[in-house]
């Protein structure tokens, strides 16, 4: 098939009939646009329990469930997860290179082994129209800018405007052009590099990506690769402009979501509809652990259901793995249950339900047991999701179980650190907070990076002294001038590393780490007037932590919110290794919300999982189960 041919034809049907040929909007509007993502989007993702191999059959044997199943309590994105232009054939694996299939624009388009409606340039067309008649909405995953497998191809690039390869100034632009080979994708260096969105042509890339996703009917765009260590502002800045001026609109979310800050996310919360605020989450207790302190954080911060792309935002605390599941990065579907117990399990919706993330079911819907269907479509816990408002984590409470004494700390409860009891921080470098680097001469070819730190031995990195310069070093010092290699001590050749050697999916990491010293991007700093340290890969700035020391953080947590019929919601968490006796006392609620009388009142509880119900006027306390919670609807008069 001639697909200069198709493009130029698709540029008419897009621009011309889109809104009568591909969807039909479901409603006529009068007045004011309906607001986007108005609540915390729901659905189900493939990643979880098919990893990258899903095909059209299991995909649409999994949308017909959440069609007849899910639906009805909410449940409406279908997302295709990465890799789906991937042959799956000996070979091909998560970062392997040359298996794609790529059009002759450089855009990857659905393996037609496993999406065998996408032959004859037909794309995702054929499935988003049987997933629109089961009364869903359809998503895709897309990394960051272009492959690597269409840069070493140099594929033209398609001008959707004029249908035709881009020039400019009298030559064709192609995809060596624009990609930046130095801003490859860490987690997936062989897979995606970002595009130049300075140059016209890098942004008519783009645009001819998200254009054919519209013609396809896509309603949904995981965007990954772009934020947390790998954020790329101009990418998702040019991508939401794009998107922003289709109908229907298309759900801007971006992932992973390592090494994110509130200051980084108001950066591009309002250019998007979600967004991951963590690492991937798998079905680790370590996992659910590693997502209160993050999630308090955007709460105190007002991001949930902030300002988004033609509507709202949301914090995104990523899938569910609950249920029939595969592992991460594996070729192979679904094979394995959930490692998460059922407190376990209830301890993670209940959080993700309180702090109103997305709600994305990760197991294979084929095999979806009972237990696992009643939690995820939890009448109490989708109402707090959806309609809550003023959620935020609870502080007043207290324990009254026996201390654990002389015990071994969970190994899993301890979470990655360096530099001692600090562990290094990504954050934008518009935050303030990261300008606390300043150098410090040892001695006269000697000096170090320090970060404030109001104590006798504040952390200090070296720099790394000019080595002998071979042909190669001189080309490197040429790319990055400006630039450090900071190391972690003296005369050991081990540098700051802002991204450490990652596993090949998504998967959360410390923060940072050192790794032999090498020419990369990842490893390079540049000291700031100001006094932040930039890295050269993600721009993103250094910043040191305290790590909490683990045996004096908090093992019980709780979150309250309000209901939209006057309700109170309570949760308790107990993160210990044993069942603990939680507490709060109803005239702390007031401190929370202050235009809550809770002076004399009498407030009639029921906690769901329990079904306990009673009266009380002063306090509310039960025994959590370890790693489970509790979750108390209050009606108070
Ligand atoms: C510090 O300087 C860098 C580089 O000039 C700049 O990008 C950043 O916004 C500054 N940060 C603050 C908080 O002023």
């Amino acid at each position: 098939m001639n697909m200069s041919v198709l493009g130029f034809f698709s540029f008419f049907v897009f621009f011309l009939f889109a809104p009568s040929l591909c969807r039909v909007p479901s409603e006529i509007h009068l007045g004011a646009e309906p607001e986007h993502a108005s609540t915390p989007p729901r659905g189900w993702n493939s990643y979880d329990s098919f990893c990258w191999t899903v095909s059209e059959e299991e995909f649409l044997q999994n949308a017909e469930i959440v069609s007849n199943r899910l639906k009805p309590h909410g449940y409406e994105y279908v997302v295709v997860d990465y890799l789906w232009y991937r042959r799956k054939v000996p070979g091909a694996y998560v970062d392997s290179l040359g298996f794609d299939v790529v059009d002759e624009w450089g855009r990857p388009i659905p393996d037609p082994g496993r999406w065998p409606s996408s032959k004859g340039g037909k794309g995702f067309s054929e499935v988003a129209k049987k997933v629109h008649s089961m009364g869903l909405k359809f998503g895709i995953h897309v990394m960051r800018g272009i492959s690597l497998q269409a840069f070493n191809a140099n594929t033209p690039i398609l001008d959707t405007i004029k249908g035709s390869a881009y020039e400019e100034s009298g030559r064709q632009w192609r995809a060596k052009d624009i990609g930046l080979k130095e801003r490859a994708c860490a987690w997936m260096s062989h897979g995606f590099m970002s595009v130049n969105t300075k140059l016209e042509a890098g942004r008519a890339f783009l645009r001819s990506l998200y254009l054919q996703y519209a013609e396809w009917g896509v309603d949904f765009v995981k965007n990954d690769c772009v934020f947390g260590d790998d954020l790329d502002v101009d990418e998702i800045t040019f991508v939401s402009e794009v998107l922003r001026n289709l109908d229907p609109p298309i759900l801007y979310s971006l992932s992973p979501g390592a090494s994110v800050t509130p200051a980084m996310a108001k950066e591009v919360s309002g250019l998007v509809n979600m967004y991951r605020i963590t690492g991937d989450d798998w079905d680790t207790w370590r996992d659910v652990l590693s997502h209160f302190d993050v999630t308090r954080d955007f709460a105190n911060a007002k991001m949930i259901g902030a300002t988004g792309l033609l509507g709202r935002s949301w914090p995104d605390l990523d899938m569910l793995p609950l249920g029939w599941l595969t592992d991460p990065g594996s070729n192979e579907g679904p094979h394995r249950t959930s490692n998460l117990n059922l407190d376990e399990q209830r301890t993670q919706m209940t959080l993700w339900a309180m702090a109103k993330s997305p709600l994305m079911f990760g197991g294979d819907l084929r095999k979806l047991d009972e237990t696992t269907y009643n939690l995820i479509t939890n009448p109490t816990l989708l109402e707090i999701n959806s309609f809550s408002l003023n959620n935020m984590e609870f502080p007043y409470i207290s324990s009254t179980s026996s201390r654990r004494k002389g015990r071994v700390l969970p190994q899993d409860s301890a979470e990655g650190s360096m530099l001692g009891k600090r562990a290094l921080g990504l954050t934008t470098c518009k935050d303030a907070k990261a300008n606390g680097w300043s150098t410090k001469a040892l001695d006269q070819d000697l000096e170090q990076v320090c970060w404030r730190e109001k104590s006798e031995e504040p952390p200090c990195l070296y720099k790394r002294k000019p080595l002998l310069a071979s042909g190669e070093e001189m080309i490197y010092k040429q790319q990055y001038k400006g630039t450090l290699h900071l190391l972690a001590s003296d005369g050991m050749e081990l540098c700051l590393d802002a991204s450490q050697r990652r596993r090949l999916t998504s998967k959360e990491f410390g923060g940072g780490s050192f790794s032999r010293c090498k020419w990369d991007a990842n490893q390079m700093w540049e000291l700031n007037a100001n006094g932040s340290l930039e890295n050269s890969y993600s721009g993103l700035c250094a910043t040191v932590d305290l790590v909490k020391d683990d045996a004096s953080s908090s093992e019980i947590r709780s979150w309250i919110a309000t209901g939209r019929r006057g309700e109170i919601y309570l949760a308790f968490f107990n993160l210990n290794l044993e069942k603990t006796v939680i507490s709060a006392n109803l005239a702390d609620v007031a401190k929370v919300f202050p235009w809550k009388t809770m002076k004399g009142v009498s407030c009639k509880y029921h906690e769901i999982w329990s079904g306990k119900s009673g009266v009380t006027e002063q306090l509310i306390s039960i025994a959590v189960e370890q790693h489970g919670c509790s979750l108390f609807v209050l009606t108070c008069v």
